[in-house]
């Protein structure tokens, strides 16, 4: 079965430009697709370090990677920490940086995870199962104001405020277990055809709140950054607008060599360009392979280059 089919996979490995005796980090390794077609450019001197913090993940792509041996390495870790696990493991910088941001489908598709509204499951929503916080605790807990703003500025829910005073209500006869519950509290407050986009959008909210995803992106894109070599390539694929937003906007930041106001004539700022952009559009999936893999139809896929 497959585990994830990898997206946009020949961009990524242009992308990366891979040398085979490079040292390339695999951020989302996931069921390890990206990693394995890096690995197979690779010679016997070149690395690929696998991160990610789903346990289930690392159990399958340590069997699908065993073959190339001490070529690949697992690091069971969150790519906030990318400099940190890169250094531990022996390494001085990396080569190329691949970042795949969100969910794998054997995620989506597992019901014990809460990923997908599709299926009954606890409102978990955990990528890395030792956190503390889970979507349930979210929903029970938040003050609604604090609840409103996760479901507006995470979900980009027009309907934010009705949902939460619903949720609000909701929670004080019976606390929210499982993701019909959430479901079902939904359908109370928008109408039957804005409800499939309202129930995404705001799973969508409640995983990126549980898992930090949009702070711990930041900290991996400065790191990423700063561990690369020259000459090295960092590709990052995102599949919702505040992920690209983010990606877009330190790229295009770390690629300026001035911040200067314009009516200044001489640059005072001493801003250095740290990156070069190799795509200024994002590069995104042919209509094939949307076809092929409907999970590809949102990514975005940009490529910075090392200066
Ligand atoms: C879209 S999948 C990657 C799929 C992979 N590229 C492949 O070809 O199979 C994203 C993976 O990144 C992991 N992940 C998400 N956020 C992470 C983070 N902050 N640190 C480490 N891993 C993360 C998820 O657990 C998931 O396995």
């Amino acid at each position: 079965m497959d585990y994830h089919i990898p997206v946009l996979a020949e961009e990524v490995l242009d992308g990366l430009a891979i040398r085979p005796n490079g040292v390339y980090v695999d951020g989302t390794l996931g069921g390890g697709g990206h990693s394995e077609k890096i690995l197979e450019k690779l010679n016997e001197n070149g690395r690929c370090l696998g991160f990610d913090v789903d346990p289930d993940a690392i159990a399958f792509a340590s069997k699908r990677l065993e073959r190339f041996g001490d070529k690949f390495k697992i690091v069971n870790s969150n790519f906030s920490f990318l400099s940190e696990g890169l250094y531990r493991s022996g390494f001085k910088s990396a080569d190329g940086i691949l970042l795949d941001l969100g969910v794998s489908s054997r995620q989506l598709d597992n019901p014990e995870k809460g990923f997908s509204f599709r299926a009954e499951a606890n409102l978990d929503l955990r990528l890395d199962p030792s956190l503390k916080l889970s979507a349930a605790d979210v929903i029970n807990t938040y003050s609604d104001d604090q609840l409103c703003k996760v479901i507006r500025d995470y979900g980009e829910e027009q309907f934010a405020w009705q949902i939460t005073k619903e949720l609000v209500k909701r929670r004080a006869q019976k606390p929210f277990v499982t993701t019909t519950e959430l479901t079902t509290a939904i359908d109370a407050v928008i109408f039957p055809d804005k409800r499939k986009k309202s129930y995404a959008r705001v799973f969508q909210a409640l995983r990126i709140e549980v898992n930090r995803e949009l702070e711990v992106l930041k900290t991996a894109l400065a790191k990423s950054v700063s561990c690369l070599a020259p000459g090295g390539r960092l590709v990052v694929i995102s599949y919702h607008s505040l992920e690209d937003r983010i990606v877009k906007d330190f790229l295009k930041y770390e690629s300026l060599s001035c911040i200067c106001p314009p009516q200044q004539p001489i640059c005072q700022c001493g801003k250095v360009a740290t990156v070069t952009l190799i795509s200024r559009k994002p590069l995104v999936p042919s209509e094939e392979e949307c076809e092929r893999n409907p999970r590809s139809r949102s990514a975005k896929l940009r490529i910075a280059e090392r200066k």
